[in-house]
C-alpha cells in the first residue's frame, strides 16, 4: 500500500513505515507540493498525510481510486472536501487535543504582544528612533482585570480562558452550546456575540471555518467593539472580512489586531493590513512548538495506520 506525504517530516517518523508501505514523501518542508504533482502521486495512493495548506478537493478525491484515508496534521479540516470523501467512504482523520496548549499559548502571546505594542517597540529601536523615555511612548492597553471575550469555547478557547484567569481577567464567551465546565472552572460567562463584542477589551476568535462562520466578523461587528478593543484571530482567516478589519484598524475604530491566519495564505507582503502599525501578523504558527508538531505528526501517522488496517481512526472526522 502507498502513503503520500505532502511535506517532508522527520525521518525518524517515516523510516519505520518503509518496512510495511510504499512511501512517497515530497522533499520540501516549507513549500507545498504542487497540485498537479499531488494529483499524479495520488493515482495509486491508499492514504495521504496532508496539512492545512493542501487543497484536497473533489477532483483529487475522484482521481484517487484506491484512497482509503486522508489524514491531516491539523485540527481544522476545511481544506478537505468532506462531502466527496465521505461519499467515497474515505476516512478523514485529524489531530485534536495535542495542539490545544501550544495554540492557546500563541493566542495569548499575540494578545499580550498586540496590546503592549511589542513589535512596534522593537521597530523603534531598529530604526534608531528611540530618543528618550517618554511619558506616553508606545502606551498600550491593560490586561490585568480586563474583559476577554472568546468566540468559540472549545478546547483551545478554554485553554486561552485558563491563561486569562492568571491575569484576573473577566471571561465572556460565545459558543454554539453552553460550556458548563468552563463556567464552573473558570467563571466564564456565556453571552450573545453582540454583548460580547460590546463589552470585551479583547475579542478572541477561535471558531472553526464553516459556511456559517464565513466573514462572521465584518463591518457591523467591528462597529460594536470598543475603540480600545484588541482583536485576535488564531482560527481561520475566512472567518473575518479582511477589508472591514482593515478599515476598522485604519480608522481607529478598534485599537489593534493580532493575526495568525488570513483569508489567503501565505498573505502577500503588499496586503493593505501589513501597512498598518497596529497589526501583528504571523505565518499561521499557532501550534508551532517542536513537541506539539511531533505529536501532531505522530497522531496523523497513527490515524493512517489504523485506517489502512481497517480499524477506526484514533481521531476521525466523518464517523
Ligand atoms: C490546525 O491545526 O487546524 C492549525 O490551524 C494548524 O496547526
Amino acid at each position: 500500500m502507498k502513503i503520500v506525504f505532502t511535506r517532508k517530516i522527520p525521518t525518524e517518523l517515516v523510516e519505520p513505515l518503509k518496512e510495511k508501505y510504499d512511501i512517497f514523501m515530497w522533499d520540501r518542508e516549507n513549500e507545498p507540493m504542487p497540485y498537479e504533482r499531488l494529483l499524479q502521486e495520488m493515482k495509486d495512493a491508499d492514504a495521504v498525510f496532508t496539512n492545512v495548506a493542501d487543497r484536497i478537493d473533489k477532483q483529487l478525491i475522484e482521481q484517487s481510486p484506491s484512497l482509503k484515508v486522508i489524514s491531516t496534521m491539523a485540527v481544522g479540516y476545511d481544506n478537505i472536501d468532506m462531502e466527496a470523501a465521505t461519499a467515497r467512504g474515505i476516512a478523514v482523520g485529524h489531530t485534536p487535543g495535542v495542539l490545544t496548549e501550544a495554540t492557546a499559548d500563541l493566542t495569548f502571546t499575540l494578545l499580550v504582544a498586540t496590546s503592549r505594542r511589542i513589535v512596534e517597540g522593537m521597530d523603534v529601536i531598529r530604526r534608531n528612533e528611540w530618543q528618550s523615555w517618554g511619558p506616553f511612548l508606545l502606551t498600550g492597553q491593560s490586561l490585568y482585570k480586563a474583559t476577554i471575550g472568546i468566540i468559540g469555547m472549545g478546547r483551545i478557547g478554554q485553554g486561552v480562558a485558563r491563561r486569562a484567569k492568571g491575569f484576573d481577567m473577566n471571561i465572556l464567551y460565545h459558543n454554539r452550546s453552553r460550556k458548563p465546565e468552563a463556567e464552573a472552572e473558570l467563571g466564564a460567562v456565556y453571552c450573545s456575540i453582540e454583548e460580547l463584542l460590546r463589552q470585551s477589551d479583547y475579542v478572541v476568535l477561535l471558531a472553526p471555518s464553516t459556511p456559517e462562520t464565513k466573514n462572521m466578523i465584518s463591518h457591523e461587528q467591528f462597529e460594536m467593539m470598543k475603540k480600545t478593543a484588541v482583536f485576535i484571530n488564531t482560527s481561520r482567516g475566512t472567518n473575518v472580512d479582511e477589508e472591514a478589519l482593515y478599515q476598522a484598524l485604519k480608522e481607529e475604530k478598534i485599537f489593534a489586531a493580532g493575526l495568525d491566519v488570513f483569508e489567503t495564505e501565505p498573505i502577500s507582503n503588499d496586503h493593505p493590513l501589513l501597512t498598518l502599525h497596529n497589526v501583528i501578523a504571523l505565518p499561521h504558527i499557532g501550534s508551532a512548538n517542536v513537541e506539539t508538531r511531533m505529536k501532531m505528526a505522530t497522531l496523523a501517522i497513527e490515524n493512517i495506520e489504523k485506517g489502512l488496517a481497517g480499524e477506526r481512526l484514533t481521531h476521525i472526522v466523518n464517523d
